[in-house]
């Protein structure tokens, strides 16, 4: 394209395309549903508020026997059924501010045109033929399990028996595109995150996969697409469903198609890992058709130890806690506490901690002391004065934050990105409190502090936005700032000169009173010790390399550290409090010259300093900022 003379030309956006899964409407939104669709919607946020041309979808699937039965038990039809459950959805969604671009709905005809289309073309190709099966079906995964894959002769993630069915269906040649698979895996690293999961995948296509029964006889199941070439026989719901990813987009000439696929970026739970990793790519192969970018899995939160599912009733509400604590409690808590692929275990009193420690403590008391100085010193108006020595740090911290944080969200360490600017805050507490605004003479030394936090505060407004919407429009309100981006936070300085602050704003995070009192904290002892006491302890800052189960006692862990190139072994009683992955790369404080001694069969060398615990939370210690493993605590 030749650019006019004198006019500028922008570089096209780049393109993101984000996907939840689309969820069965056998029964009411749970919290993993909200779990892997708020992941989504930061990612989405944040891919839009950094420059990126962004389409993000969800909907539900509304087809197959599941459905049907449902439908039935409720005495409904079908399609009023699912009409009804997935407008549930949406409403769902709009409670915690998904920003979908589009909602599928698998009963629609722009997504059963396409389905039908795609058959036709596979089946046109010779990659579908007829056969007879004979297998043991699980109504809950809606497939064939292999025997492998029961524990106990049962379904792990349903808790129920299979049925052994022989019936005639149709086939798709999966295996045929095995070793493709392996191939793309092998060669692209990045395809299947994180890492566990690619290997999950690497294991099963080690061996056999088989081909996929694609069709029901309408025999047993009436509720689906009819085949294009055998109205006898109904689609099979996963080959329907994944291609609800295409089919929003107007595939095969759509322009949103062209535009966004195969940008694709697919976020899941690791409960449908195999049909999006192994089904769909030889899916999308067959029909010549080019492979999604990223499969992102997310791992399961728990209660009470197992996955909370609609088949097992075990479910926590999260339009419950949303109603009380707001959306974007719910958003931050669920985003900031489990880091992303690995499960998690989510309850009330952890919202309400996670909620007053970061949000109402760290950054709702910093901006309301500010605010207050803002006016109280200055008027409300706020000079623009470089910075000087003392600000070196908040500075620095602030100009690379966007960058790191980016960094975070592509590695999909959603927690850490997170973490990342609540230590930025943090940061602004302690330069708050060093500076003492409030004994400050200077004009010009009381703007360049205030100012400092303030434009602190404006950085950290904008990078929290993708996690909490609603809360960070409040943030931006009380600064007096309008809209803003990524881009508008790469350097310290973007308050204008001159800015003035809002005279009103609401509390933003109120703390949330639990009733409870506090326990007290026990009176220090009246003993004292000398300096040269404490100096006799070597504590250092060691690194967690890797943890596992005590092979003799459920209460320990057995922790290997680097403590700045030598190697420790430390056994703890965190089991109940630390899952093993968890602990994997934090950096902890260790007692280290404890003499050694054998704990129920494992020599442990030294100790690892934790606060609180019997009973309560207990929390490891860990520095404050990046420092190296070795480091001497003083
Ligand atoms: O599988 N923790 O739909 P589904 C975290 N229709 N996430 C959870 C969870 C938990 N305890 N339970 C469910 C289907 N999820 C198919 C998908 S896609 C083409 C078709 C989330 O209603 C998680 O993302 O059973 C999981 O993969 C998804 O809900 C399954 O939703
Ligand atoms: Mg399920």
């Amino acid at each position: 394209m030749d650019a006019e003379p004198g006019r500028v030309v922008y570089a096209m956006a780049k393109t993101f395309y984000v996907t939840t899964p689309i969820y069965y409407v056998n029964a009411e939104p749970h919290i993993g549903h909200a779990y892997t669709t708020i992941n989504a919607d930061f990612l989405a946020r944040w891919k839009r508020l950094d420059g990126y041309d962004t389409f993000f979808l969800t909907g539900t699937d509304e087809h197959g026997e599941k459905i049907a039965q449902a439908a039935a038990k409720a005495g409904k039809e079908p399609q009023k059924f699912v009409d009804e459950v997935s407008a549930k959805f949406k409403r769902a969604w709009q409670t915690l501010h998904i920003s979908y671009d589009d909602f599928i709905r698998t009963t629609e005809p722009r997504h059963k045109r396409v389905v039908q289309l795609y058959l036709q073309e596979i089946y046109d190709r010779g990659d579908i033929y007829y056969g007879e099966y004979e297998g043991l079906y699980c109504v809950g995964c809606e497939r064939f399990l292999t025997e492998k894959e029961l524990v106990d002769g049962k379904c792990p993630d349903h808790g129920i028996e299979p049925e052994p069915r022989r019936e005639g269906n149709y086939f798709f040649k999966m295996e045929k595109y095995r070793a493709w698979l392996r191939d793309h895996i092998n060669k692209h690293p990045g395809f299947i995150r994180p890492e566990r999961y690619r290997n999950e995948v690497l294991s099963i296509l080690s061996e056999p996969i088989g081909d996929l029964s694609i069709s029901r006889p309408k025999s047993r199941v009436t509720w689906g697409i009819e085949l294009p070439w055998d109205p006898e026989h109904v689609t099979y719901v996963w080959f329907d469903a994944l291609l609800n990813y295409v089919s929003a987009l107007g595939y095969p000439d759509g322009e949103k198609y062209k535009k966004y696929w195969p940008a694709a970026q697919h976020m899941i739970g690791k409960d449908i890992l195999k049909t999006h990793a192994v089904f769909w790519p030889t899916m999308l192969k067959a029909g010549d058709v080019e492979i999604y970018k990223h499969l992102n899995v997310g791992g399961h939160l728990l209660a009470d130890g197992r996955k909370m599912s609609k088949s097992l009733g075990n479910v926590i509400n999260p339009f419950e806690w949303s109603e009380k604590y707001g959306p974007d409690a719910v958003r931050y808590y669920l985003l900031k506490e489990t880091p992303y692929g690995l499960d998690g275990v989510v309850s009330e009193k952890g919202l309400i901690e996670r909620y007053n420690a970061d949000l109402a403590n760290d950054l709702g008391n910093l901006l309301q002391r500010v605010r207050t100085m803002v006016s109280k010193y200055l008027g409300g108006k706020l000079q623009k004065r470089e910075p000087g020595p003392a600000e070196e740090e908040v500075v620095r911290t602030s100009s690379s934050l966007a960058a790191r944080v980016r960094e975070f969200v592509d590695d999909l360490k959603f927690n850490q990105a997170l973490e990342e600017v609540l230590q930025f805050v943090r940061l602004l507490n302690r330069y708050v409190n060093e500076r003492a605004p409030w004994k400050i003479k200077d004009e010009d030394e009381l703007n360049r502090v205030l100012y400092t936090v303030i434009d602190g505060l404006r950085t950290v407004a904008v990078l929290l936005e993708p996690a909490m919407p609603v809360k960070m429009a409040e943030l931006r309100a009380a600064l007096g700032l309008g809209e803003l981006s990524v881009a508008d936070v790469t350097e310290w300085g973007g308050l204008p000169d001159g800015h003035r602050l809002p005279e009103e704003a609401p509390i933003l995070f109120p703390k949330i009173e639990t009733g409870k009192e506090r326990s007290q904290p026990e009176k220090a002892q009246a003993g004292t010790i000398s300096y040269d006491d404490f100096a006799k302890l070597d504590l250092r800052v060691a690194e967690v390399k890797s943890v596992e189960k005590h092979p003799n006692a459920d209460r320990l862990l057995v922790i290997r550290l680097d403590v700045g190139g030598e190697e420790r072994t430390v056994v703890g009683g965190l089991a109940a409090h630390y899952k093993p992955e968890e602990l994997v790369g934090k950096k902890v404080v260790l007692l280290a010259n404890l003499k050694p001694r054998k704990l129920r069969g494992v020599v442990s060398q030294g100790m690892l300093l934790a606060a609180g615990g019997e009973g309560g939370t207990l929390a490891l210690l860990t520095p404050e900022r990046e420092v190296e493993p070795g480091s001497k605590i003083s």
